[in-house]
């Protein structure tokens, strides 16, 4: 077997300055987590291991530590400070390479950037001063004027645009510099097309998609996850028994937090286990006052509202609840119905079993009842 020619060198420059407003994450969306690392750590592994020198990376004012961070353990890169729009934080990138022959300039919001890409570019540039990866059209396209379709363009000519973009070096530093600093140039191909030299098309790859918006962070979440949930209160006469959300008569209540409802507890935690949200007591504090004495009601629905944000709904509940009294037998379906009230789904998402532990241990003794849930939970 012949080993694959090395790639020629190349310098390469990651755009990392913009503000990521349009994917609501709770920082810019190049430093969020995406696939168990920064957004922007992944082009920079990928970049590094293609032996892109030098590396510049354009980040925003006052990004360094986040940077810094987000790049922890890796080295062969350096950072300057973007502009206001992306043409001009690849400018000033530009200007920080004193001399390189092949240049590839890419997105750092496109983290999933296959090695053969890289491969077409460079190849391309043997021939041409500049190369980009492109993907067909499929749907047919419509034209929008106020809401109403006012024609339509043909797709066949039409190509779809990714990073990186591969150039000639002198080509597109000379076309940077002669770009007009108020015109905002949607890509680099943009730039060296103006200064009236040719871009090649290669093939582009789906995976390189561009992370936008919410909903593409969320496609990245796996598509099913399980949380698990146990909790356990204390008997004692003089209280109201609340399980599985109903109020149960019966000679002894659940003492405790809240209403104490073991079943409803079990069934947060297992739902926030399943997002990786923490468990009861960080959510609602038993030394918080607004929640002394709260229904547990408010517990769920939080929960729910938690599981819809993080990107999924409620698959199944199966909840188990261990007691030697009262019987649970005659109030399950009024459980499960309320269970799926407040969730938001169908009663048949939701189980209630009950079981006794042979009268050994705390609930066997009946000094408590405990309860333990599983959730599954499919994405969005
Ligand atoms: N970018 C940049 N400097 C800017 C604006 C954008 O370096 N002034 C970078 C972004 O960090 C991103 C890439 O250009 O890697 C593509 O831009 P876009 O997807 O629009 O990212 P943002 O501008 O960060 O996001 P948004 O438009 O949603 O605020
Ligand atoms: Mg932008």
């Amino acid at each position: 077997m012949q080993d694959t020619p090395p790639l020629p060198s190349f310098a390469a420059i990651v755009v990392a300055a913009g503000q990521g407003l349009r994917a609501g994450q709770p920082l810019p969306k190049q430093f969020a987590i995406w696939r168990g690392k920064p957004v922007l750590r992944h082009s920079v592994e990928i970049l590094l291991a293609a032996g892109a020198d030098p590396l510049v990376i354009a980040i925003p004012v006052g990004g360094e530590n986040a940077t810094r961070d987000a790049l922890a353990g890796l080295d062969g890169f350096t950072l300057v400070e973007g502009g206001d729009t992306r043409q001009q934080s690849v400018a000033r990138a530009l200007a920080m390479i004193a001399s390189a022959e092949r240049i590839l300039i890419h997105d750092a919001a496109r983290p999933n950037l296959p090695p053969q890409v890289i491969e077409y570019l460079l190849g391309a540039l043997e021939i041409h001063p500049g190369a980009i990866p492109v993907l067909p059209v499929v749907d047919s396209l419509s034209i929008d004027t106020d809401g109403v379709m006012s024609g339509s363009a043909p797709r066949d000519q039409l190509r779809r645009v990714q990073t990186p973009q591969a150039f000639r070096f002198s080509a597109i530093r000379d076309a940077h510099q002669a770009w007009q600093g108020d015109q905002n140039a949607g890509d680099d191909a943009q730039v060296l097309r103006a200064a009236g030299e040719q871009v090649a098309h290669v093939p582009g790859d789906e995976r390189l998609a561009k992370l936008t918006f919410a909903e593409d962070f969320m496609a990245a979440l796996p598509p099913i996850r399980t949380g698990m949930g146990f909790d356990v209160h204390r008997l004692s006469t003089g209280e109201e028994l609340w399980l599985g959300g109903i109020r149960i008569e019966h000679d002894k209540g659940l003492a405790g937090h809240s209403d104490a409802d073991v079943a409803l507890h079990a069934i947060v935690d297992a739902l926030l286990g399943a997002i990786g949200g923490g468990d009861i007591g960080s959510h609602f504090p038993p030394s918080d006052p607004q929640w002394k004495g709260a229904s547990s009601d408010r517990f769920l629905t939080h929960a729910g509202r938690l599981v819809d944000e993080a990107g999924y709904f409620v698959g199944n509940i199966d909840l188990t609840i261990i007691c030697e009294a009262p019987k649970i037998g005659p109030h399950r379906d009024a459980m499960r119905a309320r269970i799926a009230g407040l969730l938001g789904v169908d009663i048949g998402a939701i189980s209630v079993k009950a079981t006794t532990t042979e009268r050994l241990g705390l609930t066997g003794r009946g000094e408590g009842i405990a309860a333990q849930a599983v959730a599954t939970l499919l994405r969005k």
